[in-house]
């Protein structure tokens, strides 16, 4: 198995200071997004997103005469119509036509809409409002990319929960016991082993193990979360994986998306090397979606709402929560920027 690089000493090191606008976030899945503008928020701001022959582009949901949202209007060929006065927008976000000036009118030089950075991965559409300080987050080992792995995406779920809750949430491995005994306890049952939680540039990484089955855990910041795990029995095996199944790997992923402080999308994927033949659906569609049904009414009545990143705040255990340890003060290298780490 190939390491990744532990170039920092401290968690967050390679991100402090950095905003969350600074970040690749995940805004839509990919079959939200057609020629038509729609309408999508990320960190309060709200964007509008299209496809054109070149590919997604993504504008704030603004026009600059009067302010109307440009989701509320049309395109045709990559070009978009504001609904209020028809002004025209190109894919760069240069305005192209004002009606009212009729043909050969001369277009102010102020009139463009601010564009931002968006592109396909995973699925997923991902916008930077900001110059972002890292990549979208790379699966363990490309593993997404990789030959004889099957990946899959589920459109996303939505809670009214904050994004740093949620992803904490997603890699907490005490509740496993407690919310999700009847489909997804660890079969070492609910004390949680020592594991060491290192510092890597994307974030944090910790390895653990839970009877025959091995899992890689890790953060990359701010809000996605991987879980890679070898040793699984094949799916529709009853009683999980009594071990000789160390060549079966599955990771999934849970990308977080700060639509705003109170309102998280949440998109899972998953990609794996064996049971190729189970339909996507049986394999962990279904249980994705009871899993998440579990969390959502635990982490939605979360209070305070935003995560607190100061570790005077609230209660760790040093090996229980060693994660959520680590995560905190990853998070608490970011600058902060307002509800969303007060
Ligand atoms: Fe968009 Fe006037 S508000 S054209
Ligand atoms: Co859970």
């Amino acid at each position: 198995m190939s390491v990744q690089p532990i170039t920092s000493r401290s968690f967050g090191d390679q991100i402090a200071g950095a905003s969350l606008a600074e970040f690749w976030h995940p805004v839509a899945h990919v079959s939200e997004v057609g020629d038509q503008p729609t309408a999508f928020s990320l960190l309060g701001e709200r964007i509008v997103l299209l496809r054109d022959a070149d590919g997604v582009v993504a504008f704030q949901d603004l026009c600059i005469h009067r302010g109307v949202a440009l989701s509320l209007g049309s395109a045709e060929g990559g070009v978009l119509t504001c609904a209020y006065h028809g002004w025209k927008y190109d894919r760069t976000g240069a305005c192209v036509h004002i009606p009212q000036l009729g043909e050969g009118g001369a277009i102010p030089r102020k009139a463009r809409i601010r564009k931002y950075q968006a592109v396909e991965k995973y699925g997923l559409v991902w916008v930077a409002l900001e110059e972002p300080r890292c990549d979208i987050p790379s699966w363990p080992e490309d593993m997404w990319e990789a030959p004889g792995v099957h990946g899959h995406s589920i459109l996303p779920k939505e809670w009214r929960a904050n994004a740093g809750r949620a992803t904490e949430n997603a890699a907490d491995l005490s509740h496993l016991n407690f919310v999700h005994r009847d489909l997804i306890p660890l079969q070492d049952g609910p004390v949680i082993h020592e594991h060491v939680v290192e510092p890597t540039e994307y974030g944090l990484r910790s390895m653990y193990r839970d009877g025959p089955v091995s899992w890689e855990w890790q953060i990359h910041a701010p809000f996605t979360v991987f879980a890679k795990k070898s040793g699984l029995a094949p799916a529709g095996e009853a009683g999980g994986s009594t071990g000789g199944f160390e060549q079966n790997v599955m990771c999934w992923a849970a990308f977080h998306s700060p639509v705003d402080e109170h309102l998280t999308r949440i998109f899972y994927a998953s990609c794996r090397n064996y049971s190729l033949d189970v339909p996507d659906a049986e394999y962990d569609g279904k249980l994705v979606g009871l899993v998440f049904d579990q969390d959502q009414v635990i982490v939605e009545s979360q209070r305070p709402e935003h995560i607190p990143v100061e570790l005077r705040e609230e209660l760790h255990l040093k090996v229980p929560d060693a994660i959520a340890l680590g995560y905190r003060q990853l998070l608490s290298r970011l600058s902060r920027v307002g509800p969303y780490l007060p």
